[in-house]
């Protein structure tokens, strides 16, 4: 058995024809199922951070970096999606061209972006709602026994964060069209307060803010090579990255959309250009109207609640707003990301890769209901019971690892089916592919050494797990794949 044994792609195409999910998903739900997974902690929080620490106001351009490298992995996405149209995102187009082993590397990888970040956005979900009812809920019941606060009190486990987990877990089981319908709703009261916050803070810009553009080395603590100018603007990349996690999620729902040869590069490429304008404008507006100096002391928490209660009178409704806007934000990512792994586990199950459990479709609302329930225990442990910290850096390298393998992907199967249809095809290939590898690669080098750490220390646990069971149990040991001719 090779390791590089590869899915047939009729068999996938079949396997498309022949799913049990339910297609109820237009172009607009996928590309507000996009922004929904898009807009969320890296926007409200970490564009503060990246001006404060490396960027200054220049992280418009950060923005615009962070979104050129999502871009061309966004392409390459958007040629396997419409060509492949079957849950499961970049572990399904692994599994048809680089085989059955890198496949499961990257559907192992995928948990870390899609079970982590859900239980990261759970975790700042809880900090968020504490914040809007007064920090009223007591320390130990909102934190992980990890984490301790200046009185010493010790946290015992993160309910709220368990409870959001349990209310849009619940949703998924009931339909992908009722989750469709609220993940719209939210898309439309998040979007509708960047704009007003763009819209009324553009009066309240101070140019002296927005000067000089680019962070001088002279700034104290600035001294390092990405932490001022132009290198300044890299870091701040590096940091606004995961405000982009999400766009590939709208891959993950190939198999619902009803036309996803047409509909699923929209969804793709709409979601992640409809995010960049936005982005780019919000971050010229936050630090056109409070220094971004401020976002390292005073401002550091809750930045953009602060610009607005401390440099915009009379508009004190505005930052209630953005609180609440930002909890429904949350939500819609956790959200999204709950149905993405559940739908590259109910993939990996229909290859035999993952026990049968995962790809058990409900009798009445046709979702896979018994992985939902799995899944919702598996996020909610590291939500109750580990601190965000740890969560937040192994997305982001989750994610650019499987942003590296899907680049790689595009360009061995235009050499191995050079002829297939493709209804979307990903321009200047390879060159698109390798800037995409290129660039992600980069950041992934960037992230630190404890991150990569404990990333290879759960890929390993993965080969563990398919040497004893998905290599065994794989479909593509069944006489049909055997008599075939499994490549
Ligand atoms: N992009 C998502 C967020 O910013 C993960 O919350």
């Amino acid at each position: 058995m090779s390791l590089t044994r590869r899915k047939p792609l009729a068999a996938l195409l079949d396997q498309a024809a022949h799913g049990d999910l339910k297609r109820t998903l237009t172009a607009k739900s996928l590309v507000a199922l996009g922004i929904g997974a898009i807009i969320g902690a890296g926007l409200f929080v970490r564009t503060a951070a990246a001006s404060a620490e490396a960027a200054g106001p220049a992280v418009t351009f950060s923005f615009i970096v962070a979104a050129i490298g999502c871009a061309f992995a966004g392409l390459c996405y958007a040629e396997f999606a419409a060509m492949i149209p079957i849950a499961g995102s970049a572990y399904t187009y692994a599994y048809t061209t680089m085989g059955e082993f890198v496949a499961w590397v990257i559907g192992w990888a995928l948990v870390l972006e899609y079970a982590l970040g859900a239980a990261t956005v759970a975790i700042g979900w809880s900090e968020y709602l504490n914040n809007l009812v007064g920090m009223r809920i007591p320390f130990q019941w909102c934190h992980s026994p990890f984490e301790t606060n200046t009185a010493g009190v010790n946290g015992i486990f993160n309910a709220p964060a368990l409870v959001i987990l349990l209310l849009l877990t619940t949703l998924l089981v009931k339909g992908t069209e009722e989750s469709a319908t609220v993940n719209m709703i939210i898309v439309v009261v998040k979007v509708s307060i960047v704009v007003l916050f763009v819209v009324l803070g553009w009066q309240f810009i101070n140019h002296a803010n927005l000067s000089p553009y680019l962070v001088p080395s002279t700034v104290p603590g600035h001294e390092g090579l990405f932490k001022h100018g132009w290198g300044g603007i890299i870091g701040g990349a590096g940091i606004v990255f995961f405000a982009f996690i999400g766009f590939d999620a709208v891959s993950t729902a190939a198999q619902e959309a009803k036309d996803p040869s047409r509909d699923m590069p929209k969804g793709i490429l709409g979601s992640l250009a409809v995010c960049t304008v936005l982005y780019i404008l919000f971050g010229y507006v936050l630090t056109g109207v409070c220094n971004w100096q401020e976002f390292k002391t005073a401002g550091k928490e809750a930045s953009v609640a602060y610009a607005v209660q401390h440099y915009m009178p009379g508009y004190g409704w505005l930052a209630t707003g953005i609180t609440v806007a930002i909890l429904a934000g949350f939500s819609s990512v956790i959200l999204v990301m709950l149905l993405g792994q559940s739908r590259v586990f109910y993939s990996m199950a229909n290859d035999g890769l993952l026990p049968r459990i995962f790809s058990e479709v409900h009798p009445t609302f046709r979702t896979p209901y018994k992985c939902n329930i799995v899944l919702f225990l598996f996020v909610g442990a590291f939500a109750g019971f580990v601190p965000g910290s740890l969560t937040g850096d192994l997305t982001s390298i989750g994610t650019l690892f499987a942003f590296v393998l899907v680049c790689i992907g595009v360009w061995i199967m235009r050499r191995i089916q050079p002829t297939m249809h493709r209804p979307f095809r990903t321009p200047l290939v390879p060159l698109v592919p390798v800037l995409g590898v290129i660039i992600c690669s980069g950041m992934i080098i960037s992230l630190d050494i404890h991150t990569q750490m404990t990333a290879l220390a759960w890929m390993l646990i993965g080969l563990v797990v398919y040497f004893l069971y998905g290599r065994g149990h794989s479909n593509l040991n069944e006489p049909a794949f055997q008599d075939v001719g499994v490549q």
